[in-house]
C-alpha cells in the first residue's frame, strides 16, 4: 500500500525547523526544556463530529506539520516528537496516516515516541524542579488542564504565563516576529491565493444577488487552491460593522461591498486583505471622495514603513491623512493636527491601522500584547488609540497589515457624550450627504525591509478606477 502523503511536507522543512529551534534556543536559556502541544479539535455535539482541526501556531512554527494530539519536546536544537499513529478503528473512519518514523524524518526529529510516553519523559527531565520544563498554555481550558497534568503544575492561559513560561513566550515572540525565507515564501503563496480570490469576488459581483454569493466565489478559489480561510470572511454592504459575519443582505446598485478575506496556506501561514468596491461598478461621487481619502492614508503609511519605524507613528500618520481628507471634504472642521490630538478622526476610524501577520492572522495575539507591544508599553486609554494592536519598532523581516478605514458606526456617531464632545468639530449636515458611505477599508500585507517595504498583495488593484473596472468586467 502506498503510504499517504504528509500534509505540507516541503523538501527542506527539516532544515527550516532546525534553524528555528536554534534561534529559539539562543534566546531562551531559562529552563532545561520546552514542550509545545498542537492541541485537538473540539467536538461539536459528539466526539466524532468535530470542528476543523487547526494546530497551535507555536507548535506549527517549530514542528511544521499539522499533527493532531501531538507534542514536541525541545532541548537546544534537539526535537523529540510525541504522537500516536491512528488505531485500526480510527483508520476505518479517517483513513491511514503516514508512519511516525516518516513524520519524524520530515520534521527532522531526533527521536519519536508514543504520546503516552511524554509524561514520563517530562518527569525524568524535571526531577524535583517543575519549572525546568516551560510551555505556552493552549487557549482551550480543557487542553490546558491536560498540559497541567503532564507538567505536574498549573498552566495559565497563553496571555498570562508567568516565570519560565513568560520567558519562553518572550523568546518565541522575538523568534517569530522576524520571518525567515520559508515563512515569507508561504505568506507570498497565501497572498497570491487571496489576490485571486478577491478578483473572483469582484468579477462575480454584477451577477450576485446577495453577499453570500460573493463570499462563495471568494472561498471557492481559496479551497480550490488547497487553502482555507484564515479567519471568518467579511463580505458585507454593512461595512460599518467592523467584523461583520452575516452574508444575507441583497446587493443593490448604490451599495459599497466591503470584503475582508484572506487565505491560510496548507502550511498554516496567513494573509489578510480588504477591498471595498461598488456593487454597480461605479462609485458615487461621495463614495469615490472618501475612498480616495482612505487610499491616501493607506499609501502614506506604506511609504513610511521601513525597519525600525515605530508602528504607532504609522497609525498616527493614517489618522493625520484621514483628518486632512475629511477637513477637505467638509466633514471635519479645524486643523488636522488638533483633530488628531483630540481623537476626532476616531469617530470615523476607531480601530488601529494594522497588526502583525504570520501563522495567525493577528500573529501571536494569543499572547495578549506580548508580541504587539514593546516591553513596558501599555494600551492607551485614548479613544481609537486604545484599539491599536501593534506598538513597537518594526524590524526588517516582520510582516504587518496596513488597513486604514472610514466607517459611519451608529453606536459611535449617535452616542450623546461623543456628539457633545465633538459638536463643533463635525459638520453634521455635510456628513449627512455621505450617507451612502457606510464603511470603507483598504488592507494590504506588507513585508518590512531594511530600506522600505514590499506589498505582498500588490497584484490586487487598489486604485478606485481599477477596482471599479474589474467589477464591470
Ligand atoms: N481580518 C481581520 C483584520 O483585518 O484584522
Ligand atoms: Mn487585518
Ligand atoms: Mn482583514
Amino acid at each position: 500500500m502506498v503510504s499517504p502523503t504528509l500534509p505540507n511536507a516541503r523538501p527542506d522543512l527539516a532544515d527550516v525547523l532546525r534553524d528555528r529551534r536554534r534561534r529559539l534556543a539562543h534566546r531562551f536559556t531559562g529552563a532545561g526544556a520546552v514542550v509545545l502541544w498542537s492541541g485537538q479539535a473540539p467536538a461539536r455535539n459528539f466526539a466524532a463530529n468535530r470542528y476543523p482541526f487547526r494546530a497551535s501556531s507555536h507548535f506549527l512554527y517549530f514542528a511544521g506539520l499539522p499533527l493532531e494530539r501531538a507534542a514536541i519536546l525541545l532541548e537546544g536544537d534537539r526535537l523529540e516528537l510525541f504522537w500516536d499513529e491512528p488505531t485500526p478503528a480510527a483508520t476505518l473512519w479517517h483513513g491511514p496516516a503516514p508512519h511516525r518514523v516518516e513524520i519524524a524524518r520530515a520534521l527532522g526529529a531526533d527521536a519519536a515516541f508514543a504520546y503516552g510516553d511524554l509524561k514520563g519523559r517530562v518527569a525524568a527531565l524535571q526531577g524535583a524542579a517543575p519549572d525546568s520544563v516551560a510551555t505556552v498554555g493552549l487557549v482551550d481550558p480543557h487542553l490546558r488542564a491536560m498540559q497541567a497534568e503532564i507538567l505536574g503544575r498549573p498552566v495559565s492561559p497563553p496571555a498570562d504565563g508567568m516565570g519560565v513560561d513568560r520567558e519562553l513566550a518572550l523568546a518565541i515572540v522575538a523568534t517569530r516576529l522576524v520571518h525567515d525565507a520559508d515563512a515569507i515564501a508561504q505568506i507570498r503563496h497565501a497572498a497570491a491565493v487571496t489576490v485571486q480570490a478577491h478578483r473572483a469576488g469582484m468579477l462575480i459581483t454584477d451577477r450576485a444577488t446577495h453577499e453570500v454569493k460573493v463570499r462563495a466565489a471568494i472561498e471557492a478559489v481559496i479551497y480550490q487552491r488547497g487553502a482555507v480561510p484564515a479567519y471568518n470572511s467579511i463580505v458585507t454592504i454593512a461595512g460599518e460593522v467592523l467584523h461583520n459575519e452575516r452574508y444575507d443582505n441583497p446587493l443593490l446598485p448604490g451599495d459599497l461591498l466591503l470584503v475582508d478575506a484572506g487565505a491560510e496556506a496548507a502550511s498554516g501561514w496567513a494573509s489578510d486583505v480588504t477591498r471595498t468596491w461598488p456593487v454597480s461598478g461605479e462609485f458615487s461621487p461621495t463614495q469615490r471622495a472618501v475612498y480616495d481619502v482612505v487610499l491616501a492614508a493607506h499609501d502614506a503609511c506604506i511609504a513610511e514603513l521601513r525597519a525600525g519605524v515605530e508602528y504607532q507613528k504609522i497609525h498616527l500618520l493614517a489618522a493625520q491623512v484621514l483628518a486632512e481628507g475629511l477637513v477637505e471634504l467638509g466633514i471635519l472642521r479645524g486643523q488636522p493636527e488638533d483633530l488628531v490630538d483630540c481623537d476626532a478622526h476616531a469617530l470615523f476610524f476607531p480601530h488601529g491601522v494594522g497588526h502583525l501577520l504570520g501563522l495567525d492572522v493577528h500573529d501571536m495575539e494569543d499572547l495578549g500584547d506580548l508580541a504587539g507591544y514593546a516591553e513596558g508599553r501599555r494600551r492607551s486609554e485614548r479613544f481609537g488609540l486604545g484599539f491599536l494592536r501593534l506598538n513597537r519598532p518594526i524590524p526588517a523581516g516582520a510582516i504587518v497589515t496596513i488597513e486604514p478605514g472610514f466607517y459611519q458606526v451608529p453606536a459611535i456617531l449617535e452616542d450623546r457624550d461623543r456628539r457633545d464632545r465633538y459638536a463643533g468639530l463635525v459638520d453634521w449636515e455635510r456628513l449627512a450627504e455621505f450617507k451612502d458611505v457606510r464603511g470603507i477599508r483598504i488592507e494590504d500585507d506588507v513585508l518590512v525591509t531594511a530600506t522600505g517595504s514590499e506589498v505582498l498583495t500588490a497584484d490586487l488593484p487598489v486604485a478606485a478606477e481599477e477596482v471599479a473596472a474589474l467589477v464591470r468586467e
